[in-house]
Parts: C-alpha cells; sequence; structure tokens
C-alpha cells in the first residue's frame, strides 16, 4: 500500500460557546492516498464540515484542534499559520467545495475575475496561463470555456455548482473536499453533477473527499468510506467492504435505512434517538444509547478503531484498511443477522428479501 497522501489522526476538535465548549471531532482518524475517491458520512451535526475546515485551517474562529494530528504528504499541518496555509495548502493542494456554495458567487463580478483572484494570491502563474487553466476546468464540468466571463447571474444553479467546482480545480489540487455538493439541486442537476464529479477523476489525478449524508452517493461514487456518529470514526475502508460486510451498528442500521436494489421490497429503518451532546472528548461509544447491543463497557471506554476480519475474503481473511471502532465487532455481524431473520420473517414464514441481482 502506497504512503497517504492525508492522514488525520486522533483529531479532536471543540468549540467554545459562551461559557461553555462543544466538542465537534472526538479522536477521529482516516486517511485518503493518492488517487483515492473517499466518501464521509453520518447525520447532521457530527463533525464533517467541522474536519474538512480543519484540513483547510479555516476552522470558525470559536474552534480550536485540542489534540491530535494532521499529515499532508508527511507533514505535520494542524499548527500552520494563515501565512503557511495560505502559501503551502490553499487551493492548489487542499481546495474545497464549500457547503452551500451555489449562491457564494458575487453576482456583480464575472466568475473569471475571481479565478484570477485566487491564482494571484496562491500561484506565480500570469493571467493568461490562470485564464487558460480556468478555461480547461470549466470544460471538464461542462461549461463551455467561452462562458468564463460571464456573470453568475447568467447561470442555472446546476451551472453555478459547476462553475464552483471548476474553481476549485483549475489550480489542479492533490486534494478536492466536495462538503454535499448536490444537496440544494433537483434530482437530475444532482445526477449531472455527480457525473461530473466522476469524469473530473477520468481527466485529473486529483483525490476527493465527497461529504454527504446520503451513503448511495458514496456507494456509487467513492473507493472508500468513512462513516461518523457524533464526532467520532465508527468505520473505514474500502466501499465495497462496507457495503458487503458493514461491521460497526450505526453502518448497519443506516445501510437499512436507505433503498437497496438487492433487497426492492424491504421496509426503509429509522434509527431512533439523537446523538449526545458532547461537552468533552468522548471516553465512550457516542452511540451507545442507540444501539441494540450496548453492553455496560461501551459507556465506560471510547471503542479504538481495529481491523476487521474481513468476513467475504479467504485465506487469512485480514484486511488492514477496513477499521471499526466497537468493541463487540467480532459479535455484532452475527448479532445483526439474528435480528433481520426475527424483523423479517413474515407471518406465514417468507421472506420479504428480494433476490440477489
Ligand atoms: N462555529 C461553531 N460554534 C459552535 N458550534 C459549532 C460551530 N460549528 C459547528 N458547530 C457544532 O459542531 C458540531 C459539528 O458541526 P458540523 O458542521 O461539522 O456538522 P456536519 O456533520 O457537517 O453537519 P451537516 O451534515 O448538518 O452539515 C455540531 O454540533 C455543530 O453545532
Ligand atoms: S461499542 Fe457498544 S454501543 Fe458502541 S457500537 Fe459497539 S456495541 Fe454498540
Ligand atoms: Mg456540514
Amino acid at each position: 500500500m502506497s504512503q497517504p497522501i492525508l492522514e488525520v489522526d486522533d483529531l479532536t476538535i471543540e468549540f467554545q460557546t459562551g461559557e461553555s465548549s462543544i466538542t465537534a471531532v472526538s479522536d477521529a482518524s482516516f486517511s485518503i492516498e493518492q488517487g483515492e475517491y473517499m466518501g464521509l458520512v453520518g447525520e447532521s451535526g457530527c463533525g464533517k464540515s467541522t474536519i474538512a475546515k480543519a484540513l483547510l485551517g479555516a476552522l470558525d474562529k470559536n474552534g480550536r484542534i485540542v489534540s491530535g494530528k494532521i499529515l499532508y504528504e508527511g507533514e505535520e499541518i494542524q499548527d500552520f499559520t494563515e501565512e503557511e496555509f495560505n502559501e503551502k495548502i490553499r487551493w492548489k493542494e487542499i481546495a474545497m467545495i464549500p457547503q452551500a456554495s451555489m449562491n457564494s458567487l458575487d453576482p456583480i463580478q464575472p466568475i473569471s475575475r475571481k479565478a484570477l483572484e485566487i491564482a494571484d494570491a496562491h500561484t506565480d502563474l500570469s493571467k493568461s496561463e490562470a485564464l487558460d487553466r480556468f478555461k480547461e476546468a470549466f470544460e471538464i464540468v461542462g461549461l463551455q470555456p467561452s462562458r468564463i466571463s460571464e456573470y453568475s447571474f447568467q447561470f442555472s444553479g446546476g451551472m453555478r455548482q459547476r462553475a464552483i467546482i471548476a474553481l476549485t480545480l483549475f489550480l489542479r489540487p492533490t486534494i478536492v473536499i466536495a462538503d454535499e455538493p448536490t444537496t440544494a439541486l433537483d434530482v437530475i442537476m444532482q445526477d449531472q453533477v455527480l457525473n461530473y464529479i466522476k469524469k473530473i477523476r477520468e481527466e485529473t489525478n486529483s483525490s476527493m473527499m465527497m461529504i454527504t449524508h446520503d451513503i448511495s452517493v458514496v456507494f456509487e461514487t467513492c473507493d472508500t468510506m468513512t462513516v461518523m456518529h457524533s464526532g467520532q470514526v465508527a468505520e473505514t475502508g474500502p466501499v465495497t467492504d462496507l457495503y458487503d460486510s458493514p461491521t460497526h451498528p450505526y453502518l448497519m442500521l443506516l445501510q437499512d435505512a436507505f433503498p437497496d436494489i438487492r433487497y426492492p421490497n424491504r421496509d426503509l429503518e429509522v434509527i431512533d434517538g439523537y446523538p449526545p451532546e458532547l461537552t468533552d472528548k468522548a471516553d465512550f461509544c457516542t452511540f451507545v444509547d442507540r444501539c441494540p447491543w450496548a453492553v455496560d463497557e461501551c459507556s465506560q471506554t471510547a471503542p479504538r478503531l481495529e481491523s476487521v476480519t474481513d468476513r467475504s475474503v479467504s485465506g487469512d481473511g485480514s484486511d488492514s484498511t477496513h477499521k471499526v471502532a466497537c468493541i463487540r465487532k467480532d459479535e455484532v455481524p452475527q448479532l445483526n443477522e439474528e435480528r433481520k431473520r426475527q424483523g423479517r420473517t413474515t407471518a406465514d414464514g417468507g421472506s420479504d428479501e428480494g433476490d440477489l441481482p
């Protein structure tokens, strides 16, 4: 396995709110390799955008990294100053499509002006080199290069989102962070933007961290996935492993909450309860109040991410990239099978699951 381009290692982030503080991210760890597309998923408020902003040194003013490391190409960047982030990281190494950014373009300046401002602040490119690159990026996202000098109000919502994606791409960053890139779009536009995100992968060497609530988008677009629950990383690894062999109870229940073509007649489930509000780094499993298989120990210690023995692989079965943070990881798959058998067996003894495609 090659050296990860980005490593997040036991990262804890808190926000000061008046007299008190909240811990938004608690000992989170994951990594991304060159060219990898990773989906970061989890319900609202679990810390996804906070991690994304920390990677760019752009936490809100009341936020701070309490402990842990962020390594970019092996170098620790979590303590970089604003100047160092500007000079070494932002836009040309890591670029972000921020959440709800579709309407963030300045309506009174041509889109190309924004590109020139970014190029001027972060590179030595000449004006014409920057504009040529911006035209290339426009083409990748399916916009006519001749339209770079238009104003955002001349574009539809989906086109504006693609123009923002072009802005994040044109300095050829190593990692693109897309924070809910399709959420504000209608279904047709969502599909279109996702298709262009797939095209970016064919035409650039960028890695991507795609943040979304929708695990089906990750299954469709990404190589790997990291699942968070209330500031903690619950499970991480190759998408196929997490799809075929989910191991953390939260991911198991999450999968049952989304449509799955393998089980077309299945009722979608709801995950009851709420995540806890953390005032400190969690020293317990944050899923404990919602987990059907919680035991006393789950409230007494924060589970560490550990390798899963991949049940679908023969040989020694050990897959070091599929990791889960659950103290009952070896029992939970069996317990879930039993739950499904009980829950899905209909009155006449039949099952409501469809055949595997
Ligand atoms: N500036 C801030 N001050 C105080 N609390 C904050 C601040 N920014 C985020 N938080 C809190 O940190 C937690 C994580 O927020 P974050 O925006 O990272 O969640 P998210 O996973 O991106 O959610 P969503 O899917 O809704 O975008 C939440 O509890 C949120 O209320
Ligand atoms: S550690 Fe305990 S509460 Fe947390 S997911 Fe595993 S079994 Fe459930
Ligand atoms: Mg967010």
